[in-house]
């Protein structure tokens, strides 16, 4: 049974926390060495059993810091509604990231470059970003594409109302829905953009065989579909991550 990511670790902190627990405990107070030192402790079983349990390798500095970082934040007295404002935040930016495994990260102008070369230059065209975080690709592509329709799709509350709104602030040439792109009906689309991750690849390919039209544009930024060559590949920098893929459909 596959476990999920989120639930994962929540087991590994506390079974992190467990023998640092009962140590503390079998210690006479006076002897117990400082809380800082405890959760320096814990942290490193928690990063060693994420390592044990062959999370991907990122998980490992964030087990380790959790619990030094908690200490630290208590020390430094910070009144409670912080840590609720906190918790709202990060749940409006990255909401159902333990289901679609595609968290928040912006492309940059250099890719936005490189995608533009690849749209249509003459006739009309329409163009969707899958997952459009900020807004950053269809605000800037709509800017210089006169003959093009531009939308995103973005699933997370908060990054959604600010595309809305610089959408809004430029004119409200480009539409943005809050909506999951696996509801969207890629066939209305000549060119369809995403920068997801590797785990979301397979089904958008499916997706995209099976709604859009012959001739439109599948492009995707640093992640290839397994299996499937495509007929365009623009590196943007030194690394695989940086590259667009692109299928003619
Ligand atoms: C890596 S970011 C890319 C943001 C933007 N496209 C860019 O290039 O800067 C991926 C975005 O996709 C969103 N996302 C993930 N799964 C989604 C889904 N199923 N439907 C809509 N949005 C999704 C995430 O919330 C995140 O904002």
């Amino acid at each position: 049974m596959q476990v999920p990511v989120a639930l994962q670790s929540l087991l590994i902190q506390i079974a992190a926390a467990l023998p640092v627990a009962l140590f503390a405990a079998l210690h006479p107070l006076e002897t117990t060495p400082p809380l800082w030192l405890l959760a320096l402790a814990q942290g490193s079983v928690a990063a060693l059993l994420s390592r044990a349990w062959r999370q991907p390798p990122w998980w490992q500095p964030l087990h380790f810091g959790f619990m030094p970082l908690v200490w630290l934040a208590q020390g430094a007295g910070a009144p409670s509604w912080v840590y609720l404002a906190a918790f709202v935040t990060l749940l409006l930016v990255y909401w159902t990231t333990f289901r679609t495994r595609v968290p928040l990260y912006l492309s940059d102008r250099k890719a936005w470059q490189a995608l533009d070369a690849l749209l249509p230059t003459e006739r009309p065209f329409r163009f969707i970003d899958l997952g459009s975080g900020l807004g950053g690709v269809p605000l800037y592509l709509a800017a210089r594409r006169p003959n093009g329709e531009f939308a995103g799709v973005e699933v997370a509350p908060g990054p959604w109302l600010i595309s809305r709104m610089r959408a809004w602030l430029r004119g409200g040439r480009v539409s943005f829905l809050r909506r999951d792109y696996e509801a969207v009906d890629l066939g209305c689309f000549d060119v369809v953009f995403a920068f997801l991750s590797p785990a979301a690849m397979p089904r958008l390919w499916q997706q995209a065989r099976a709604q859009m039209r012959p001739g439109s544009l599948l492009v995707s930024l640093s992640f290839a579909v397994p299996g499937q060559h495509p007929h365009d590949v623009v590196p943007l920098a030194d690394g695989a991550r940086h590259t667009l893929y692109a299928w003619r459909m």
